[in-house]
C-alpha cells in the first residue's frame, strides 16, 4: 500500500526489487488527493487493485491508539493482508527550502496518518520517507518522528530511522532523505537494513544520468528546453564563456547580491558530480543549480526525471502542463530508495515464502 503515492516513485522501486527476484507486486491501494498524481500512477501501475484520488485522512480518520472507525474497518476489509506499507507525506511544510511555512504547517500532522494506517492494517514493514528537516517538526508540542517511533514501538514494531544520502544508492543527485523503517518482531531488524544501505556505494555522476540526452531530437514535451529570460541567458553565457560554475555577485540580480547563502542559485551543474537536489524548480536557474553543464539553459523535464532515477519508459504523459510535470517530477521519491530497502528486506528473508504475482506492468 502506498499513501501520499504521487506518481509512484517508491512503488516503482519496490516493483524493481521484486522483479529482479522474479516476483511481481500486488498493489492493494494507492492514495493521493491530486488527480494528476493518481492519473500518472494508474498509467504506470494499471494492475493496482485500487488507486484512489482522495485525502489519506478519508481512509484513515481515527486517532492513533483509538478504536477503529467505521471507515477504517472498511479500509482494512477492502485491502486485506498488507506486507508493506509505504508513504512519503508532503514535505513542503517543513522543507529547508521553504522558510515561511517551515515547521508550523498542519501538513506535519499527516506524517502521523502513516502510523494510524500501520495500526489499522498491521503490515510487516512500514517505510516512511521525508526530508531530513522532519526531525525538527513538532506536533502538539512533541517531535513528529519521536511520536511516530513511540507509537510504532507500542504497536510492537522494531523501529529505526536515519538520514540516508541517496547518492550512495545510485541516485545521481546529492539528495538526502529521512527514512523511518519499522518491522514486525519476527522480521529482520530495521538496523540490519540500514547497515546494508550504509554499505552501498553505487555512486553515479550527472554524465551517467543525462549525458546521452545532449542534442536529442524529440517532439516529446519532456524534452522541450526551458525558455529562459534574456537576463538569465546572459548569466548562463557568462558562466560558459568564463568556464565558471558559480555566478559572481555582480552578475546576480541586485536583490540577490551581498552576503547570501544561495551560492548554488544561478549555478551551473558539473558533468563529473551528482546534481544538487532536484526540486520542481529544475527548469529555472533562479531556483537553484539547474543550469546544464554545456548549454545556456536549465534542465528539461526528461533530464530532471532521469536524475530523479526514473527510466525513460515511465509515463508522465498524464501531466498536461509544464508546471504539473515539474511538480510531479520534483515531488517524486527516487525509485532506487524503494529498490534498496526492499531488496535488503527480500535478501534478509523478510517475507518468508511469498505467493507468486505476475510481473508489474511498469517493468514488463
Ligand atoms: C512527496 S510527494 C509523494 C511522492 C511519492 N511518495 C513518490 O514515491 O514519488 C507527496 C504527495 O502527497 C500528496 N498529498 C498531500 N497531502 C495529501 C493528503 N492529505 N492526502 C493525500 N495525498 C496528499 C501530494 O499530492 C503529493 O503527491
Amino acid at each position: 500500500m502506498d499513501l501520499f503515492a504521487g506518481c509512484g516513485g517508491i512503488t516503482l522501486g519496490i516493483a524493481q526489487a521484486a522483479h529482479s527476484l522474479g516476483h511481481g507486486l500486488d498493489i492493494a491501494l494507492a492514495v493521493d488527493f491530486a488527480e494528476e498524481a493518481t492519473s500518472a500512477y494508474r498509467r504506470n501501475f494499471p494492475e493496482a487493485r485500487a488507486v484512489v484520488t482522495a485525502p489519506v485522512e478519508s481512509h484513515f480518520d481515527g486517532d492513533v491508539g483509538a478504536q477503529l472507525t467505521l471507515t477504517e474497518h472498511r479500509t482494512a476489509r477492502d485491502v486485506g493482508k498488507i506486507h508493506v506499507l509505504v508513504g512519503g507525506p508532503p514535505c513542503q511544510g517543513h522543507s529547508n527550502l521553504n522558510n515561511h511555512t517551515r515547521r508550523v504547517d498542519s501538513k506535519n500532522a499527516l506524517y502521523l496518518r502513516m502510523i494510524r494506517a500501520a495500526e489499522v492494517l498491521n503490515p510487516e514493514v512500514v517505510l516512511i520517507e521525508n526530508v531530513p528537516a522532519v526531525l525538527r517538526d513538532r506536533h502538539d508540542g512533541r517531535g513528529v518522528v519521536e511520536r511516530a517511533r513511540d507509537s510504532l514501538t507500542a504497536l510492537d514494531y522494531q523501529v529505526a530511522d536515519q538520514v540516508v544520502p541517496l547518492e550512495r544508492l545510485g541516485v545521481a543527485q546529492t539528495r538526502r532523505r529521512h527514512i523511518l523503517l519499522a518491522t514486525r518482531k519476527d522480521v529482520v531488524s530495521p538496523e540490519t537494513i540500514f547497515d546494508t544501505l550504509e554499505n552501498a556505494s553505487s555512486h553515479h555522476d550527472l554524465r551517467w544520468a543525462i549525458g546521452d540526452l545532449v542534442g536529442i531530437v524529440s517532439d516529446d514535451p519532456r524534452d522541450r528546453a526551458p525558455q529562459p529570460r534574456a537576463d538569465n541567458i546572459a548569466r548562463m553565457q557568462w558562466l560558459l564563456d568564463n568556464d565558471e560554475y558559480d555566478l559572481p555577485n555582480e552578475q546576480r540580480p541586485v536583490c540577490h547580491q551581498g552576503t547570501h547563502s544561495y551560492k548554488s542559485m544561478y549555478g551551473r551543474l558539473r558533468w563529473d558530480r551528482p546534481a544538487q537536489t532536484i526540486t520542481s524548480g529544475f527548469g529555472s536557474i533562479g531556483q537553484g543549480r539547474f543550469m546544464h553543464p554545456d548549454l545556456p539553459r536549465a534542465l528539461t523535464a526528461h533530464e530532471a526525471a532521469r536524475i530523479q532515477g526514473f527510466p525513460d519508459y515511465f509515463d508522465f504523459s498524464s501531466c498536461t502542463t509544464r508546471s504539473a510535470l515539474a511538480t510531479m517530477i520534483g515531488n517524486a521519491v527516487p525509485p532506487q530508495l524503494g529498490t534498496a530497502v526492499l531488496s535488503a528486506l527480500f535478501h534478509a528473508g523478510a517475507f518468508g515464502s511469498m505467493e507468486s504475482v505476475q510481473p508489474t506492468s511498469a517493468l514488463a
